[in-house]
């Protein structure tokens, strides 16, 4: 369930920190990735180079690296994440946090995390049962924040009593059952999907071929946010570098526009929706060279024919309970190209993204969206990371559902 997931580890200065080792261990075995964040204090409690060399990656404390003036940006790291955990969290912090203090990189990533966050309180009794961590505690929770609730024990003190961080098992098990939960009561689960990503490349020779810029980010990360709100997803890929683990998503790759058409062919009547986010290739060689083609000194035309539509011929195939949603990428005339295809190749709804907006389209990590829907709805959104455009896909697909 953890496989996959993006977590920020903050750990503060609390005895309890030396826990937050085996946290981290437990994590990466369970195939999480974990960017750990250290308050000033938590380096004094446990090593940066224990957390580095668990993590897999360089500890982040300070808001910029003074050596090179490298910005750690803690925005980035809010969006990165699929959920924050403070552990241990010590009376100080959960302080700050209730009341917004941003004096260290811990709070300013909490304040701009979009993902849930989770708290493990660590403090002696007494501390804990202060009428002002009560209330910052309370604070916290009113905020949406989740309390991994300390155990009863020996504290550090030597006094007996609520305030032991939770086991790093018990934390993980937490976490587990969080996103199994949301899973399960997510809007779109039991819903089967497939999801087209990625370019195609057509082949000319062994070692040649027509392809394009696309790198599949907006379709994975759409596959993605449908497995997180539940649904079954089918990802039929493209030739891409990205990796996907994730227990809702199923990958199926395939290389030419015509491979890409088949199996959604085969695959499109088991599902409730299909999501075409791929830059399918509308040409393709009329032959493809069994050698390597040799260089001449001649000019060397190629004959394309046309490539069957992938979306249109899925179109045609939908029954009513079916939803189909396709992408436009378009440079210019965008809004009426855009309807002309939604209406083309019986979309429901249609995501377009145009390539005069700067951050939209390929080769960046943003893009700025404008669904169209079938009935002439707009909706316009304002240029996001991928991963937001595609929760804001997401979230207008499960509205559609109702
Ligand atoms: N599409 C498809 N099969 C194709 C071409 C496109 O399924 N052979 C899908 C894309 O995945 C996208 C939608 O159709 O969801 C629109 O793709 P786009 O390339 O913008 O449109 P085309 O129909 O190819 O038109 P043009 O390239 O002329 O703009």
């Amino acid at each position: 369930m953890l496989k996959g997931k993006r977590f920020i580890l903050g750990i503060t200065g609390s005895i309890a920190a030396y826990k937050a080792a085996s946290l981290v261990r437990l994590l990466v075995k369970e195939g999480a990735e974990v960017q750990v964040l250290m308050t000033g204090l938590a380096k004094q409690f446990i090593t940066p180079l224990t957390m580095a060399t668990l993590s897999k990656r360089p500890i982040l404390v300070e808001f910029f690296n003074p050596e090179n003036g490298d910005w750690n940006s803690h925005v980035d790291m809010g969006l990165w994440a699929d959920a924050m955990i403070v552990a241990p969290a010590t009376a100080n912090t959960m302080g700050k946090m209730a009341n917004g203090i941003a004096d260290n990189l811990l709070i300013t990533t909490y304040l701009s995390a979009r993902c849930p966050v989770f708290v493990a309180p660590a403090m002696d009794l007494d501390m804990y049962n202060h009428p002002s961590t009560i209330r910052n505690m309370q604070v916290l929770k009113s905020y949406g924040n989740h309390f991994i609730e300390p155990a009863s024990g020996e504290l550090a003190s030597g006094l007996i009593g609520k305030g032991r961080m939770e086991e790093p098992e018990v934390i993980v098990e937490q976490l587990k059952t969080f996103f199994e939960d949301k899973r399960s009561s997510g809007t779109l689960a039991g819903k089967k999907v497939m999801v087209t990503a990625g370019p195609t490349y057509e082949k000319l020779d062994p070692v040649r071929f027509i392809g394009n810029y696309s790198s599949g980010k907006m379709g994975y990360a759409i596959a993605e946010k449908l497995a997180d709100k539940g649904a079954e997803v089918l990802l039929v890929s493209g030739p891409t570098v990205l990796n996907v683990d994730h227990p809702g998503i199923t990958r199926i790759n395939v290389e030419s526009a015509s491979e890409m058409y088949d199996t959604c062919k085969e695959r499109f009547e088991e599902m409730d929706i299909a999501i075409m986010a791929a830059a399918v290739a509308d040409y393709t060689p009329a032959s493809r060279s069994a050698e390597k083609m040799k260089r001449t000194e001649d000019d060397l035309k190629l004959e394309l024919i046309p490539t069957r539509d992938i979306a249109a011929s899925l179109g045609k195939m939908k029954k009513t309970n079916q939803v189909l949603v396709g992408f436009a990428l378009e440079s210019e005339n965008e809004r009426t190209n855009a309807e002309k295809k939604l209406k083309k190749k019986n979309l429901d709804f249609i995501v377009l993204n145009s390539l005069k907006d700067e951050g939209a389209g390929f080769l960046t990590d943003t893009n700025k969206v404008t669904i169209v829907s079938k009935d002439n709805k707009v909706n316009e959104y304002s240029l996001k990371s991928k991963t937001e455009v595609a929760e804001d896909i997401v979230g207008y697909l499960a509205e559609y559902m109702k």
